[in-house]
């Protein structure tokens, strides 16, 4: 049993929710929208839990007033959402549908009008199908169409919202998708997925020189999923395992953005898989360009351990995100996990904060993205009781506040998510939500943690909590 005392809140804080279009709009044939790789993959057999697809989803696309409604319940001054790039833009170029502008115009409206800043993430994930019909990230001219399209949505919005997050999750988007193939557009080849890596993080850096030339007080930045890695064991071979999962995994995208250069190690290790990163003059200074923020998306840790030989060989070749990486084994570490498998480590949260403000930059950071996935159930008398949700987030966030604390600018946190939603490949088995979704009948239903979030954010304290 651990004890945590009431914890006031500091003043200020942006507090806040995240969500993202496929997750939750459904209507994917409807107001103009173009197709996405999300919809071309999810419809294709086998590629997601019970087959399930973002057609319908939460039908938020339907329901936004009544999901402003919520927002404005919980009362948390910040809302993070991704616009959908296919409904803006169906084909991935020229004019954005002014079917798609007005909904998300209606939706910053909606906010403002609650007193809750919009705060838009321009890619989360739903590639418009036919810009991967022309290679997709591996090629190129994909983060110069997302660079376009950025300025046109900035045209669209600028004027009333000044928090933008180029990409989400840059690492998801090139080895699950181009890597390991169980993200869209599901492409099963290392030397793609680090191709996509560097032009997601090229997007983004053409991205901001578009948004930077319109934009004078826009807070500009980029979210990167970040998850410590750890050894197994201090053998040499399994810290090296480490060494190298932390490469791919956080460096690979923190070192271009902060310090305009590959890791050396990680070039060389990719050299040695046969793998090059496709970078051309100029794309670094790009990408390195200055930030206003860095947006944190955290969930847990990875605990590795070197594969003998003879492992690698029983394991065959089976497809795996990890370029280089077919002799790392990932393995429990002994902590408490959520629905998802994922360990509960709030150190590592504390830890990650630590070290973007020790080895990176000292720009504000937010955490963009904390959250977890229970079996949760909606009781007869209506209630959902999530208290494991509840100690993930109150830990979580005594770890964000501890670092703040301790000196990282840390200005704000958003629980993933508002609500039960797609699950990428895990379909609607998994939620995430601080309100149920009953998807049969749309309804909607706060659970013990939105109550919980509500009543924190009102007392401007964390309550007193004692947890197993
Ligand atoms: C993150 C994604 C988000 C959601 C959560 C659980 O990787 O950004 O869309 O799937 O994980």
């Amino acid at each position: 049993m651990t004890e945590r005392p009431r914890l006031p809140l500091p003043a200020g804080f942006g507090w806040g929710t995240a969500t993202a279009s496929y997750q939750i709009e459904g209507a994917v044939s409807e107001g103009g929208r173009g197709p996405s790789i999300w919809d071309t993959f999810s419809h294709t057999p086998d590629r997601t839990r019970n087959g399930d697809t973002g057609d319908v989803a939460c039908d938020h696309y339907h329901r936004l007033d009544e999901d402003l409604d919520l927002l404005a319940e919980i009362g948390a001054p910040y809302y993070r959402f991704a616009p959908s790039w296919p409904r803006l833009q169906p084909t991935g170029s020229g004019v954005l549908n002014p079917e798609g502008v007005q909904f998300y115009s209606r939706m910053i409206d909606g906010l403002h009008a609650r007193d809750i800043e919009p705060w838009i993430t321009l890619y989360h994930w739903d590639l418009p199908q036919q810009l991967e019909d022309a290679g997709g990230w591996p090629a190129r001219a994909t983060a110069e169409a997302f660079a376009k399209y950025a300025g046109l949505v900035y045209d669209a919005f600028g004027d009333r919202v000044r928090h933008w997050t180029t990409l989400n999750e840059p690492w998801c988007s090139a080895f699950l998708g181009y890597g390991q193939g169980v993200h869209a557009p599901g492409r099963q080849d290392h030397q793609d997925a680090v191709a996509a890596g560097h032009h997601l993080l090229l997007g983004h850096g053409l991205a901001l020189r578009e948004l930077r030339s319109r934009a004078s007080d826009a807070e500009l930045g980029i979210t990167l999923n970040l998850f410590p890695a750890e050894p197994e064991s201090d053998s040499p071979e399994d810290v090296d395992c480490a060494r190298r999962i932390d490469g791919l995994m956080n460096r690979f995208f923190l070192d271009p953005v902060f310090r305009g250069t590959y890791p050396d190690d990680v070039v060389a290790d990719l050299e040695r898989a046969g793998i090059s990163i496709p970078v051309q003059d100029g794309d670094l200074e790009l990408i390195s360009a200055p930030l206003d923020l860095l947006g944190v998306n955290y969930y847990t840790r990875f605990v590795v351990r070197a594969r003998s030989p003879e492992e690698v060989e029983r394991r065959g070749g089976r497809p795996s995100p990890w370029p280089g990486g077919r002799d790392i084994q990932f393995v429990a570490g002994g902590l408490p996990t959520t629905e998802m498998r994922w360990e509960v480590y709030p150190e590592g949260l504390s830890n990650t904060l630590h070290r973007i403000a020790d080895d990176y930059t000292s720009i504000p950071i937010w955490i963009t993205e904390s959250g977890s996935a229970f079996g949760d159930v909606l009781l007869a008398d209506g209630t959902v009781d999530d208290q494991a949700r509840i100690d993930y987030l109150d830990s979580h966030i005594r770890a964000a506040l501890e670092a703040r604390e301790a000196g990282v600018d840390l200005r704000g946190y958003f629980v993933w998510s508002l609500l039960d939603n797609f699950e990428w490949a895990f379909g609607y088995e998994k939620r995430f939500g601080i309100y149920y979704v009953d998807y049969e009948t749309q309804e909607r239903t706060p659970k013990a943690s939105a109550i919980w979030l509500r009543e924190t954010l009102a007392d401007d304290a964390l309550p007193e909590r004692t947890s197993a």
